[in-house]
């Protein structure tokens, strides 16, 4: 075993590091603007159903593989595949989720530096009698400034990479103790002020009424993609927590509790998001600015609105920060593993991030026109293709390789539930993850 290696100090400090990983701008941010742009009930329903039939399954069989190996990712990939005699090349799929998140920290710490700037203005009473159409237009305007976006985009990665420096499991077992319930209270007040409003029937009947009509091929991948993003499965960075995981602890009973948790941050922020969308008659597809565009004015209408808004924002930024993180440590544990300083790996890591970064900072105006693939810019590729396509294929290897590779001995004991258990999980993997996973991966790329 690795000498830098960490350990979680409870079981409760592992549930809440794993949902500090999965609650995030996925939930709160990209969850309303992909069902917003993807048809409403249709994107909802098919979200929660990959949750369930993928996300849950290859969610244990990435968090089992760092668990059995109690290494950093490659190097747990390459112990368990030669201690089953299998091909030592599984060990890539460690580099593969490495590449994975390094793109996607890039653009998600740029959005997160959205929160910081509107914590800010929402401190400094930034948002007290305005309208709807200037808050929007306030919006466009913060995009077009790349000198603040890249401030905050800074900001945002010295605070990641300051607690991924100091070790997660020190860092990030305090921040999350405190600070995630206290983001579920204020959704629950959200919510609360959401069946108030004028547009709730609207929001509800948007999101929960059934429209098979809406489903096409491109809604089905990107919600296969967003059940990955959202849960943080796919990138082998739960794999790096599952190597600190206690030996006692029931896998699949952590897992389902996160993934509950992480449905109901996604819906309370869908259900208020919407409200205020079909109250004001603004565009639900609006894309990427819909949050920032719409809480604002959702805030503005509740007594005492500038403070629960600035308390929005600054949990918001909490919630970013556990998952980044958690986006970090998968690229600083092979470093650590290439023989590394902690300190040195981060330095580096969070360099390389922060530069690209810069691409999507420039992506809402100077590079706004230049298209990568397709009609893309910078911003819009990476925060497609690493989520939806990149996760997928990367959950893809991991499942097979837990399910078909790995001694199943070695996977049923880091699973830590009882035999049959065992079956269920390996039976489900094998025959419905896999192939599902698989099947919507190759439709949408011929
Ligand atoms: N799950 C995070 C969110 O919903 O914001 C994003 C994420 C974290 C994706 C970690 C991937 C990952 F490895
Ligand atoms: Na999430």
């Amino acid at each position: 075993m690795s000498e830098t290696l960490e350990r979680w100090h409870s079981r409760r400090a592992f549930i809440l590091a794993v949902t500090g990983a999965a609650v995030g701008l996925g939930n709160i941010w990209r969850f309303p603007y992909m069902t917003g742009e993807n048809g409403g009930s249709a994107f909802l329903l098919l979200y929660i159903l990959f949750v369930v039939v993928l996300g849950l399954p290859m969610m244990m069989a990435e968090i089992l593989i760092g668990r059995a190996g109690r290494r950093s990712p490659m190097q747990a990939l390459a112990y368990l595949a030669s201690e089953a005699g299998v091909s030592p090349h599984w060990r890539w799929v460690g580099l593969f989720g490495a590449l994975t998140v390094f793109f996607i920290l890039s653009f998600y710490s740029v959005v997160s530096g959205w929160s910081i700037e509107y914590l800010v203005d929402s401190v400094n009473g930034g948002f007290v009698d305005r309208t709807p159409a200037e808050i929007g237009s306030a919006f466009d305007t913060f995009l077009a400034d790349p000198l603040r976006m890249t401030f905050n985009h800074t900001l945002f990665m010295l605070l990641t990479m300051s607690v991924v420096a100091a070790g997660v499991s020190n860092g990030l077992e305090k921040l999350n103790n405190v600070m995630m319930p206290l983001l579920y209270v204020i959704l629950i007040v959200l919510g609360g002020y959401a069946v108030t409003t004028a547009g709730f029937g609207a929001a509800m009947a948007w999101l929960f009424t059934p429209n098979p009509a809406a489903i096409d091929l491109h809604v089905v991948l990107n919600a296969m993609g967003h059940a990955f993003f959202t849960l943080a499965v796919g990138a082998c960075a739960l794999m790096a927590y599952g190597a600190y995981m206690p030996d006692e602890q029931s896998l699949p009973r952590a897992v389902c509790a996160v993934a509950l948790l992480d449905i109901a941050v996604a819906l309370l922020s869908g259900i208020a998001i919407f409200s205020v969308v079909f109250t004001h008659g603004l565009d639900p597809t609006e894309g990427p600015g819909l949050m920032f565009v719409t809480l604002p004015i959702a805030f503005s209408e509740l007594p005492g609105g500038q403070i629960w808004l600035g308390a929005f924002f600054l949990l918001l930024l909490v919630a970013t920060w556990t998952s980044s993180i958690n986006l970090a440590e998968p690229m600083v544990a092979m470093l650590i593993g290439a023989g590394w300083r902690r300190g040195r790996a981060a330095l580096l890591i969070g360099a390389l991030v922060w530069g690209v970064g810069l691409l999507s900072v420039l992506s809402f105006s100077t590079l706004a026109d230049v298209h990568w693939i397709g009609e893309m810019n910078f911003f819009a590729l990476v925060s497609t293709v690493p989520p939806d396509i990149f996760l997928p294929i990367g959950g893809l290897l991991i499942a097979i390789f837990a399910a078909w590779r790995m001694l199943p001995e070695a996977a049923a004991s880091a699973l830590g539930a009882p035999a049959t258990g065992f079956r269920l999980w390996r039976g489900v993997v094998r025959y419905v993850s896999i192939p599902l996973t698989a099947v919507v991966l190759l439709s949408s790329l011929i």
